[in-house]
C-alpha cells in the first residue's frame, strides 16, 4: 500500500540520512525503481512529473501500475507516489487518481501567492492523509537556459512556507536540473544553513540530485536535507546501456528485438543507478 512521505522523511531527518526520490517514465523504470527499494530494504519515493504523467496516459493509470506492482511484486518498504513539481490543479487530479503526495511548486509565483495557493493544497492533503512538499526560490535548469548559479531562496521565505504545516521544503540552494555546467559554483551551503536554522525540524529537500559530487550530497544531508530528486541520471545510464546493446548489434542476434531483451540492459543500469544512489544517500537498510 502506498504511503504519505511524513514517517520516512522524520526518520531520515532524525537519522541523518536522506530518501531518494526517483522519477519514472514507465513500466520498466517502475519495476526498477520498486525491485532495487525492495532488494536494499530502503524507503523509496516514486516521483512524477505532470509530463511523464500525460505520457502514461494519466494520473490514473500510473495508480494502477504501482498498485498493481505493490502487490504483485510482493514490496513491503515504504513506498511514497510524488507528484513532482506540480500546479494547482495537477495537484487536485493527483489526490484524486489516488497519490499518497504531492509537491505544489509556486516557487514561480511571487511569495504571497505561493503562501495563498500552498495554504489551501495543505488544507486539502492533510484532510485526506497526504504529504505535501512546497517550493521556494525556482530551481532552474539546462533546459531553461540557466547556466552557472541555480537561485538561492530567501531564508524567511522559506520559513513562511514551512510555517504552512508543509511536509517537506524544497528550496533553491544554486541546484538547478539536469547536467550541471562546467562553470557551476556547487551547492550554497551558506544558504543551506541558514534555512536549515530557521525551519528546524522541517525536512528539506533537493532537487536535480544528478551529477551533484558525493561529498556536497553528505554535506547537504549534515546540513538537513533529507529528500534528494534524481531524474536524469537514470535517463542517462538507461540510454547508455540501450545504446551499447544496439551499437553492439544485439537486436539483430536471434530474438534480440523482444523488447523484454531490449530493454533488459537499460533496465538493470537504471537499478545500479538507483542502488548507487541509496548506498550514497544512506537510506540502504531504513525501511
Ligand atoms: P535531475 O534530473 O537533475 O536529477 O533532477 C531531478 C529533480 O529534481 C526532479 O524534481
Amino acid at each position: 500500500m502506498l504511503v504519505s512521505a511524513e514517517d520516512m522523511l522524520k526518520k531520515a531527518k532524525a537519522g541523518h540520512y536522506a530518501v531518494g526520490q526517483f522519477n519514472i517514465n514507465n513500466l520498466e523504470w517502475t519495476k526498477a525503481i520498486l525491485m532495487t527499494a525492495q532488494e536494499l530494504n530502503s524507503p523509496v519515493i516514486l516521483g512524477v512529473s505532470e509530463g511523464a504523467g500525460k505520457y502514461m496516459t494519466g494520473y490514473k493509470t500510473v495508480v494502477g501500475m504501482v498498485n498493481g506492482m505493490l502487490e504483485e511484486m510482493n514490496i513491503t518498504v515504504p513506498v511514497a507516489l510524488h507528484l513532482d513539481h506540480g500546479s494547482y490543479d495537477g495537484c487536485l487530479k493527483c489526490i484524486e487518481a489516488g497519490f499518497s503526495s504531492i509537491m505544489f511548486d509556486g516557487s514561480h509565483y511571487p511569495i504571497d501567492e505561493n503562501v495563498a495557493k500552498t495554504t489551501e493544497l495543505v488544507k486539502i492533503a492533510k484532510e485526506k492523509g497526504l504529504s505535501i512538499e512546497a517550493e521556494v526560490g525556482a530551481i532552474g535548469g539546462e533546459e531553461d537556459g540557466v547556466i552557472g548559479k541555480g537561485e538561492c531562496a530567501d531564508p524567511k521565505e522559506c520559513k513562511a512556507i514551512a510555517d504552512l504545516g508543509v511536509t517537506m521544503l524544497a528550496a533553491g540552494i544554486g541546484n538547478i536540473h539536469g547536467k550541471y555546467p562546467d562553470n557551476w559554483e556547487g551547492l550554497s551551503f551558506e544558504t543551506l544553513e541558514a534555512i536549515q536554522q530557521l525551519t528546524g525540524e522541517m525536512p528539506l529537500v533537493l532537487h536535480g540530485g544528478t551529477g551533484i559530487p558525493a561529498d556536497m550530497i553528505k554535506k547537504a544531508i549534515t546540513l538537513g536535507v533529507a529528500k534528494i530528486n534524481v531524474n536524469t541520471e537514470c535517463q542517462l545510464s538507461f540510454a547508455e546501456a540501450t545504446r551499447k546493446y544496439i551499437e553492439d548489434g544485439k537486436d539483430l542476434q536471434g530474438k534480440g528485438f523482444d523488447p523484454r531483451k531490449l530493454l533488459a540492459p537499460g533496465f538493470e543500469a537504471i537499478k545500479a543507478t538507483v542502488k548507487e544512489k541509496m548506498e550514497l544517500f544512506g537510506s540502504v537498510g531504513k525501511a
